[in-house]
Parts: structure tokens; sequence; C-alpha cells
């Protein structure tokens, strides 16, 4: 399976994949096969090579809707990242002034922001505290929806990029459709290494990027329940999203194109049908399971040496491994594991800035493993981040 991702042929371990992930040949022989075979743009001309475009967007977000258990590849948005899903439901779901909207205290810039500049607009924002080793409290959550009879909208992190955890998604959405409020998960982190179910979840919105889960980059998803999409006005607008226009008026597409603004990056969504198709016949769980047992090592070998982010329990972290030593800077830390092991990690706040400022947590390292990391990649680590702290200390 290694074999399919070429750049580890480089001699490289690569445990940054919460950043991006790689990915393997299938998905990038499509790209080729689009720009070789099928060039084009679809939806307005009417020739074969287009025609065939047509065929493999929807074999694209056939794929998609069968990853997701979907009832409809219509619930399928091909948006650019997470990022532009999360906006589109911040600024096209009907929230008046006086309305809240409910995030944690742990959630990725991309799900705080947005909410954040809708406070101009009147919209309040609450922001549930989880327990204090990271992970949900369902009771906590129950008291603030009964405090907070204004919220309308609940917009969590599936899984976290920072210590791994993942929510108990299904009961927190029940909890908030018995009160009649929406749920969006941000399944950035969680789609790549989980099975997601949104049949199952019963989920209002949720969304996701291709580069995370063996996709491209630039190209994600936004999910929605038809009848959720189509109480939504549009975000962006212009060609593909309409049906006729004059010029004082506009008649809007149907769901999914009527978010569709302007021509798509054909290239991704097809590479990005590829990828969902890999990943089913990896089995989202096993990935999980796998990232686990290699967790179990870093924990057991590292957590003397270390301050871990998160719950110790590795079971509760997936495969995030987020770490910092007191009185070590951690970028230099983490430029050291490259320049001298070429073990590719990421250093910083990882965009939950506001989590690290809020507990006074220092930059740190964090490594993130996927299907192509391998026990005695994870030894090695251990190894060469006991070297670093020798040499640092
Ligand atoms: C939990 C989480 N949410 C949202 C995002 C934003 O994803 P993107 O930059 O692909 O829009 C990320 C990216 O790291 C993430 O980890």
């Amino acid at each position: 399976m290694r074999e399919q991702f070429k750049v580890l042929q480089k001699n490289i371990i690569y445990v940054d994949s919460a950043c991006m992930s790689l990915r393997p040949d299938c998905v990038i022989n499509k790209i080729k096969e689009y720009y070789e075979e099928y060039p084009v743009c679809a939806g307005r001309s009417n020739h074969k090579l287009a025609n065939t475009l047509v065929t493999e967007v929807l074999r694209a977000r056939k794929l998609i809707q069968k990853l997701l258990n979907a009832k409809s590849e219509k619930e399928i948005i091909f948006t650019k990242n997470t990022t532009e899903g999360l906006n589109l439901v911040a600024n096209s779901f009907k929230l008046e002034e006086g309305d809240a909207v409910l995030i944690t205290e742990k959630e990725h810039n991309s799900n705080l922001v947005p909410w954040l500049k809708l406070k101009e607009k009147g919209i309040q924002l609450i922001i549930q505290k989880l327990n204090d080793d990271g992970t949900f409290n369902l009771a906590e959550y129950k008291t603030t929806l009964e405090n907070n009879p204004n919220i309308k909208l609940v917009s969590f992190h599936h899984a976290s990029n920072i210590d791994g955890v993942i929510i108990p998604a299904k009961e927190i959405i029940q909890i908030a459709h018995k009160s009649g409020i929406k749920v969006l998960l941000d399944a950035a982190q969680s789609l790549p290494h989980i099975t997601v179910d949104v049949k199952k979840l019963d989920v209002d919105f949720l969304a996701f990027s291709g580069h995370k889960m063996m996709g491209p980059s630039g190209i994600g998803v936004l999910y929605g329940k038809t009848e959720e999409l189509n109480k939504l006005d549009p975000f962006l607008v212009g060609g593909e999203t309409v049906t006729d226009t004059t010029h004082d008026s506009v008649s809007y597409e149907q769901v999914p194109e009527k978010f569709e603004a302007g021509l798509q990056n054909y290239a991704g969504i097809v590479g990005l049908g590829e990828a969902a198709k890999f990943l089913m016949k990896t089995n989202p769980d096993k990935i999980h399971k796998h990232e686990v047992s290699l967790n179990k090592i870093l924990t057991e070998r590292l957590k003397d040496r270390v301050t871990l982010i998160g719950p110790e329990d590795p079971e509760l972290r997936g495969g995030i491994f987020n770490f910092y030593i007191e009185n070590i800077d951690m970028h230099n830390f983490s430029s050291i594991l490259d320049s001298k092991a070429n073990i590719a990690t990421r250093s910083g706040q990882h965009c939950v800035h506001s989590y690290y400022n809020a507990k006074n947590l220092p930059v740190s390292t964090r490594i993130s493993l996927y299907i192509y990391n391998t026990e005695e990649e994870v030894n090695k680590i251990v190894d060469e981040v006991e070297k670093v702290i020798e040499l640092l200390s």
C-alpha cells in the first residue's frame, strides 16, 4: 500500500497528515486523466468532451454520497475546502439579531472566525467549555442549551486537530434536535479517519476537505440535508448558479448547483471522487484502529518525557500526538527532527490560537499519523525525539 504514495520513497517519515495527507497514485492518475482526456468544463457546452466530464462529475458526487451514506447526490456541494463550507453556512443560514450560535472552546479558526464575524450583525456567539483533558461533557452541553434558548445553530468540530478527541456527535445532535436546533459538523479531521454516516448521525450540515482524506487540495464538500439546503440563500453567486436573469431579476438553480458558482475545480472533483473510493476500499474504521495502535507506542514510550496535549489515553486521541517540552522552542525542535532525521511534523498553535491562548499553552509539536505510517517509523520517531531532547536540554 505504501508504494502507492511515491513521496515516501524519498525516505521521509511523514507525520503531518492532519495538515495535509499524501495522495495515492490512483488519485494522481485520475487528475491526470482529466487534463489528458476531457480537460473542459461541465454543464455549458454540448460536445463529447464536455459530456464525458458531466458523467465524471456525477460519478464523483455519487462516490461521495456513498462515502457519507447521504440520501441523494444532490446533497453534496463542492466547495474549495472545509473553511468555505463553514463560511457558506455562516453566511446563508437564517439567523436574526439576538439569535445565538454555539461552538466549543477548541475550534479551528475556520469554525470560529466566520461566527465571530456574525457578531457585527448582532448574532451572539456562545462557547461551550470542555473537560480539562479536552473531552466533551454532555451534561454541561445540555445545561448550556437549557440556559440559552436563543441558540439556533450548533457548530462543532467532529474530531480535533490538536488532540484527536472525537466528540459524541450522535448524542449531541439528538439533544440539539429536541430543541429544534440545527447542527453543523466540521468533519475535516474525522472523515479521513473514521466512518462518518450522515444518516445515522442525522446531522444537518457537514463540511470537509479533500486534502486531508488523500484527495486533491483546493476541493472540499459541504453536505446538507436537502430540506436544510433548500432553506439557505446562495452565498457566492454568478454563472452556474442561475437558470435565468434579466437586468433586474434572477432565478436560481436548484441545489447543489445553486451553491457552486462559476466554473469548478474539475480536476479536484474527479480526484476527490477517486479518493472517496480509495477511502471506502481501505475502510476508515480500520484506519482509526491502525492509528491508535501506533499512537499507543508513542504514548507509552514518550509520555514521561514530554507534556502531552489532550487525554493521556491514546484510544481517545486517534492518530494525534501533540506535545511540548518546558523551556524548549518547539519550532526549533520540529526543524531539527526534519533536518537531522527526515521526520516531517508540524509546530505551532495549529490554527487553534483561541484554545492555546485560553489555556496558556505554549507552541507544540504535532505528530499526526495516517494510513501509511508504520510501527518501525514511530519507533524511529521516539528514538529521534529523545535525541533532540538531549540536544536541546
Ligand atoms: C478541525 C479543522 N477544521 C477546519 C480546518 C480547515 O480546513 P481547510 O484549511 O482545508 O479549509 C482544519 C484544517 O486543518 C481542521 O483541522
